[in-house]
């Protein structure tokens, strides 16, 4: 049987993906470098799924690795979540960046094709649309600018594998474009594990909530939104994760280029994410008002219609599963996959 080969499967949501896939039947080979996880992730998925996860520790940007695993493997199809995905970090080392998350597809592109496997998805984000010009923001709404390198690199990727497609119509190539992925699977053995201070709302709450953070600081209350804070569509990684499997189905029938926003379609603001973890977990979330983040924008959210009506898929998680699975994951593994 051929295989799905998932670049970052070690990650958060390569991670989740990986159980959804194997559940699905899938036969699953991870590509990871480790350079932002742990190869626990992988032992535990395997826990869950009861299936081994064929693991090859390699970097995108090695051909010769990449050339081994291909010949090795049978592989039909890749879905590509391996990348530096670090907003603040994408600024300061910008090179570090384009070089990992563009030369890494494109080498990662370039192997693909010598071994005719010509089917990708691929991990892009909302942050495509830059300050959306409408919301909810449709796959019709053009593209923004991007106030980060981060940035930059989803788009200009997706970009890359749109011409790639449009001048060899063999390739089907999948761009996902994620909102707020937050949660984690159900058994709370594998979740989010950042290194350092999180960027991110959701593993800061979970890390005040767990005493390894004094206080949340909350980034403008200021915005033009219904009390000041910043709205976003936070999406269970559970229902991310079987977004991707729902595009394995569109690939195996031929899809082209396709285009689809995994999102819920509901907004949320940071003060709303708190009181929602608070009244979900019966925990205290002290905070503060700091100033506005640079780059932030006021409000963003999907209209996830399109992946329904072309993929079948919709979210099922809400707010309230979303925080219970984020603090259960943080709960039992108050330093991630460190012991
Ligand atoms: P993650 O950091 O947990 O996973 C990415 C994985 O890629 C890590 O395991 C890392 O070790 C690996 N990796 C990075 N560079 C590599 C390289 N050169 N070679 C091999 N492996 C490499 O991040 P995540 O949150 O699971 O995100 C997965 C993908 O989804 C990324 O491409 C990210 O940009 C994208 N995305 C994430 C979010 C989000 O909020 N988490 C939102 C939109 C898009
Ligand atoms: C959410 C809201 C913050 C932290 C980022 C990337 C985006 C995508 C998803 C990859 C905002 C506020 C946050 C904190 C806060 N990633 N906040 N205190 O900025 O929507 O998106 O992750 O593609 O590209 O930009 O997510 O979780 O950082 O912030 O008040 O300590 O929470 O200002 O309103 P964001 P986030």
């Amino acid at each position: 049987m051929s295989k799905i080969l998932v670049t970052g499967g070690a990650g958060f949501i390569g991670s989740h993906t990986v159980v959804e896939l194997q559940e699905a039947g899938y036969d699953v080979v991870v590509l990871d470098n480790l350079c932002n996880s742990s190869e626990k992730s992988l032992e535990r998925v395997a826990k869950i799924t009861g299936k081994e996860v064929p693991f090859y520790k390699a970097d995108i940007l090695d051909r010769d690795a990449l050339e081994d695993i291909f010949s090795k493997e049978d592989i039909s199809a890749v879905i590509h979540f391996a990348g530096l995905k670090a907003v603040g970090e994408s600024v300061q080392k910008p090179w570090e960046y384009y070089e990992n998350n563009i030369a890494g597809t494109l080498t990662l592109v370039d192997v693909m094709r010598k071994h005719n496997c010509k089917n990708i998805i691929f991990s892009s984000s909302a942050t495509v649309y830059g300050n959306p010009a409408f919301i909810p923001i449709t796959e019709e709404c053009p593209k923004g600018q991007c106030t980060n390198p981060y940035g930059w690199t989803k788009s200009m990727l997706e970009q890359i594998l749109s011409d790639i497609q449009k001048a060899d119509n063999e390739w089907n190539v999948i761009l996902l474009r994620y909102f707020n992925p937050i949660g984690a699977h159900k058994s709370g053995t594998i979740g989010e594990n950042p290194s350092g201070i999180p960027n991110n709302l959701m593993p800061y709450i979970t890390q005040v909530a767990v005493g390894k953070r004094d206080h949340l600081n909350v980034f403008g209350n200021d915005y033009d939104t219904h009390d000041g804070t910043g709205v976003r569509d936070y999406i269970h990684v559970v229902d991310l994760a079987l977004g991707h499997v729902k595009a394995l189905k569109k690939i195996e029938e031929n899809a082209g280029l396709k285009i689809y926003n995994l999102g819920t379609g509901q907004g949320y603001s940071v003060l709303d994410i708190v009181k929602n973890f608070e009244e979900a977990n019966g925990v205290k979330i002290p905070y503060e008002i700091e100033g506005r983040r640079p780059g932030d924008i006021a409000t963003c959210y999907a209209d996830p219609s399109l992946a329904k009506k072309e993929l079948g898929w919709e979210a099922q998680y809400g707010i309230k599963e979303m925080c219970r699975d984020s603090w259960n994951w943080q709960r039992n593994n108050p330093n991630g996959y460190d012991d």
